[in-house]
């Protein structure tokens, strides 16, 4: 079986720049795994299906007609022949999608289709659970995180640099609220694998992360 890079973490600490680099370099394919809960959440939310249903959402989850494309080295996202790539990054879409994360029925719909991005000469996969779940037996565990403070700074340079207006402190009462859903949800809470190297991001710039990466892949 091809060998799977897991790359989890909290929101924010970077991990889908690390998880994209990482596959670049080597080569290897990526699954964006908060990309499924997100397209899983935009089509409840087209769809009008109450969040709190979680018979309803499982088979949203189970039904989702939805491909990635690749195009110049970006991915986009595309839901019934439709590129959505914009629209699951909207803020509502990222609420809705770390509840829709933290229904059972959903995380078990979602699993198979998880594993199927499995292909030669390897994966990185970026989420949640990656390591604890998804993929287990992965030889390649990395855990990043980044102080909420340290994270809320970053997303908010990143709006910021989008001409879109946001206050640091919203910010972080937001990232503190995701954290506190991701981490206390009965399936596959946000944690370390057992085997999980941890990387905290908080004083080390992108290219040092990678570096990290890069030596423990081929250590
Ligand atoms: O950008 P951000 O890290 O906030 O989110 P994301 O990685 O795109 O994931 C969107 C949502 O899906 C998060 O709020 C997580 O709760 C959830 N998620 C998950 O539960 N398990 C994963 N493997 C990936 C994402």
């Amino acid at each position: 079986q091809a060998p799977v890079i897991t790359i989890d973490g909290p929101s924010g600490s970077g991990k889908g720049t690390i998880a994209k680099l990482v596959a670049d370099r080597l080569g290897y394919a990526l699954l964006d795994s908060g990309a499924l809960y997100r397209l899983t959440a935009l089509a409840a939310l087209n769809a009008d299906v109450d969040l709190n249903d979680q018979a309803k959402l499982a088979e949203v989850a189970a039904n989702l007609d939805i491909r990635f494309d690749i195009a110049n080295g970006e991915v986009s996202a595309v839901m019934d022949g439709k590129d959505v790539s914009r629209d699951i990054r909207m803020e509502r879409v990222s609420m809705a999608a770390s509840k829709v994360a933290a229904v059972p029925a959903v995380r078990e719909a979602l699993l198979q289709r998880q594993r199927d991005f499995r292909a030669a000469p390897g994966l990185v996969a970026d989420g949640r659970d990656m390591g604890t779940t998804v993929f287990p037996d992965a030889p390649v565990k990395i855990f990043l995180t980044a102080s909420a403070e340290e994270r809320a700074r970053r997303r908010y340079e990143q709006l910021r640099g989008r001409g879109v207006s946001v206050s640091l402190r919203d910010l972080l009462e937001d990232i503190r609220a995701r954290d506190d859903r991701d981490m206390n949800r009965a399936t596959s809470p946000l944690a370390p694998a057992e085997d999980a190297v941890v990387l905290d991001s908080t004083d080390i710039d992108i290219d040092a992360v990678l570096q990290k990466v890069l030596d423990l892949v081929h250590a």
